[in-house]
């Protein structure tokens, strides 16, 4: 039978244990590919040094299997930092945020040397877009933002109910087809009352290990 996406996940967790050096201090992202991971890396038995994560979620899942977790203001800089994508391009671009983490995913990736991004196949696009842009802002600014998008051929929503670990909104942006990515997320960082637009590209993944029918697929 063919792997279910539960089990693509499983196996690119278990691949990313073998850029966690014995001793070191590895970053670690938020959501179900990277539990895939950090159950992993508990049961291999690695001890590493602790780790710095980009949510509560990741926190209380790794301090309850034995991992300690180090504050990111205590750390200087990291090797890897691993964490997954809602959308990769071929060029290890990313579209993150779809669980509402993204400004501490992109802090934490901003310490580490190499990003290891771990996703199924599904998440693979040849243009960042289809996925709804996750951007958080500071609310007043909500509108004005939303506008600016609509000017973009974009549709921004706000996420209801969400507030982030930062006390701001998160907006959901339609109809985007990002094929520059690094100018886009460069011109939209600049907008008053941007937070953090969920496009990974100056922070982009150096290594993408890749769930396929045929097993992990490494892309760099
Ligand atoms: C969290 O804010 C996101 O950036 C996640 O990295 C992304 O949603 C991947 O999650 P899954 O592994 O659950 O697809």
């Amino acid at each position: 039978a063919p792997l279910s996406q539960d089990e693509l996940k499983t196996l690119v967790g278990q691949a990313a244990l073998q850029y966690v050096q014995p001793g070191a201090i590895v970053g670690v992202g938020t959501g179900s590919t990277v539990d895939k991971f950090i159950d992993a890396l508990a049961a291999s038995g690695i001890q590493i040094a602790g780790a710095v994560s980009s949510s509560v979620r990741s926190t209380e899942r790794m301090k309850a299997l034995g991992i300690a977790v180090l504050e990111a203001a205590e750390v200087e800089s990291l090797g890897v930092y691993i964490d997954g994508a809602d959308e990769i391009d071929h060029g290890g671009h990313m579209i993150k945020g779809g669980g509402a983490a993204l400004t501490r995913e992109k802090i934490v990736a901003d310490l580490a040397q190499t990003f290891v991004c771990i996703a199924d196949e599904s998440k693979l696009v040849e243009a960042l877009g289809k996925f709804p842009l996750p951007v958080e802002v500071i609310p007043m600014a909500a509108a004005q933002i939303a506008r600016r998008f609509a000017a973009l051929g974009g549709v921004a929503t706000l996420r209801a109910g969400v507030v982030t670990d930062n006390g701001c909104h998160i907006l959901d942006v339609r109809g985007l087809s990002i094929t520059a990515p690094a100018a886009f997320e460069a011109d939209v960082n600049q907008w008053p009352g941007v937070v953090t637009v969920g496009v990974f590209a100056r922070n982009k993944a150096k290594v993408c290990l890749l769930g396929t029918a045929a097993g992990v697929k490494t892309m760099t």
